[in-house]
């Protein structure tokens, strides 16, 4: 079951077959990538050509447009030996990027995925650069995979092979470790609270370090008690389940600055004392999706062998009611020396990412990144499918911003004014752990993070809303959804400066 990144070392279902042409291929299914306006030049008109015009007529008759992530079977088509094509728009070709290709893919596999396949193939835009190669075939993966865990008749089935027609073994097996990462995010998100916890988390990522070759480190309760992480131990005092912090390294070759990723990994909030309604907690085991996040594109660049040294970080808890639960009024002295006053035991996150964060700023990163499913006055702001951003450098910032987008992430920066740190000050404590009132509540959630970096630059993202899909797209299933995978796995990419 626990299949990502098992096939770094062995045998592979994901396949590169760049000079097979389309109609030639024998399989259950070939998906055809379609541009609006016509079949143009590439595997589309070879299939047209194929087929005597099926395509072309289609498009005259107005049946199949090219507009994005339309889905069009066509059975038993003349002239092509796979049983059936599948055409998937990319909508117009100026607006068309790696992310609306990795949908599109996506799309059409999830679409395939409802039934077994022994071979599916998918051909490749002769004119899409190797990133847009790279997420094609990641969103092909993706697509195929959903929330089958606890079921025992499956909705998706993987297909038996994947073949990618005309395009680079090199392109097909990096896409296909990205896709690993992020079906790897959405497992753990998808765990319901009861089987990943704070130490089954830490299982998790022992085993994909193993897999993939990044240095682990696990700190249990005593091990946070010796290095006074008081924050992540407040907050998990109301949980039967212990804390742990997670810490992975990964290496490249030569000297090179370190980045630093750091996840919440809140593996069920119930907000605490400050319990939250039965409406708001019912999806709250994806309050580790910072931490899956950052965990799987740790595994992934590590995979990649991306030329980055890398730090990622891990702050594990349960928020719960316990007798021995953390209070309003408490106050707590963080890793850093700063005190904190508890207003409110559902701002949790940014408790425990106080202590995970001055953990990090110890090893002196050149620069930092975290991922939080943080505040719901984030999804208030953005919405479901933005994530938003906070910073202390821009220039990092617009960095992040362009490796998401690079990839269809979308991100959205908001303001972060000298003004609201007056909000997060305390009449008995260092700062409080929330604002005044719930306005800017994800901003002064960031300006608390802030207090905790120490100067370094540093870009907190917080994923409320796109982490999690209460319902299902045309190109993913709903549950977890990967956020920032892809995203930190392009940071890498380029180095740190
Ligand atoms: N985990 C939540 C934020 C959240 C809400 C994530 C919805 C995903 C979907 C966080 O711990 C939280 O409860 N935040 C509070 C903060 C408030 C008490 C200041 C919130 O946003 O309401
Ligand atoms: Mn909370
Ligand atoms: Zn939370």
């Amino acid at each position: 079951m626990t299949s990502e990144f098992a096939g770094l070392r062995g045998s592979r279902d994901i396949i590169a077959e760049p000079s097979t042409r389309p109609e030639a291929f024998e399989g259950d299914a070939v998906v055809l990538f379609l541009y609006e306006g016509g079949v143009g030049s590439g595997p589309a008109a070879d299939i047209d050509r194929a087929t005597g015009g099926i395509l072309s007529r289609l498009v005259a008759a107005g049946e199949l447009t090219g507009k994005r992530y339309e889905c069009l079977p066509l059975l038993a088509c003349p002239g092509v030996r796979a049983a059936q094509i599948v055409v998937v728009g990319l909508g117009a070709r100026e607006c068309c990027d790696a992310g609306v290709i990795h949908r599109a893919a996506a799309t059409a596999t999830r679409q395939l995925s409802g039934r077994p396949r022994t071979r599916v193939a998918l051909a490749a835009d002769g004119s899409w650069t190797t990133r847009q190669i790279e997420q094609a075939v990641a969103g092909g993966i993706v697509g195929m995979t959903g929330q089958d865990l606890y079921r025992a008749e499956k909705r998706r089935s993987r297909f038996g092979s994947t073949v990618w027609i005309g395009a680079p073994v090199e392109a097909v097996n990096h896409g296909a470790i990205i896709g690993d990462g992020v079906n790897f995010a959405r497992r753990l998100v998808n765990m319901p609270a009861e089987d990943l916890y704070p130490q089954t988390f830490a299982e998790e990522a022992a085993r994909v370090a193993g897999r993939t070759g990044l240095e682990i480190e696990i700190w249990d309760e005593s091990q946070l008690a010796r290095e006074r992480c008081q924050a992540i131990l407040a907050v998990a005092r109301g949980s039967s389940r212990p804390p742990r912090l997670v810490m992975l390294r990964y290496r490249a070759a030569g000297d090179r600055p370190t980045l630093a990723l750091v996840g919440k990994g809140v593996t069920f909030d119930s907000g605490g004392l400050s319990l939250k309604p039965s409406d708001s907690m019912l999806t709250m085991k994806c309050d580790m999706a910072g931490g899956a996040a950052v965990i799987a594109a740790a595994a992934t660049i590590a995979a990649l062998q991306l030329p980055v040294n890398l730090i990622a970080a891990i702050g594990l808890v349960e928020n719960m009611t316990g007798p021995a639960a953390y209070k309003l009024g408490d106050v707590i002295t963080a890793r850093s020396g700063t005190t904190i006053e508890i207003h409110n035991t559902d701002a949790e996150g940014r408790v425990v990412l106080a202590d995970v964060l001055d953990v990090v700023r110890e090893l002196k990163p050149a620069k930092i990144v975290d991922a939080a499913t943080l505040t719901g006055a984030c999804m208030v702001a953005l919405g479901y499918d933005v994530a938003g951003l906070f910073t202390n450098d821009q220039p990092w910032c617009d960095r992040v911003a362009a490796a998401a987008r690079s990839v269809g992430e979308s991100v959205w920066q908001l303001p972060m004014y000298p003004d609201y740190d007056e909000q997060i000050k305390s009449e008995v404590a260092d700062i409080k752990n929330v604002g005044e009132g719930r306005w800017g509540g994800a901003i002064t959630a960031a300006k608390f993070l802030e207090r905790f970096v120490g100067g370094i630059p540093w870009t907190h993202v917080d994923i409320a809303g796109p982490a999690f899909a209460e319902k299902p797209r045309p190109w993913i299933d709903g549950g977890g959804t990967g956020s920032m995978v892809r995203a930190f796995v392009e940071l890498a990419r380029d180095g740190i400066e």
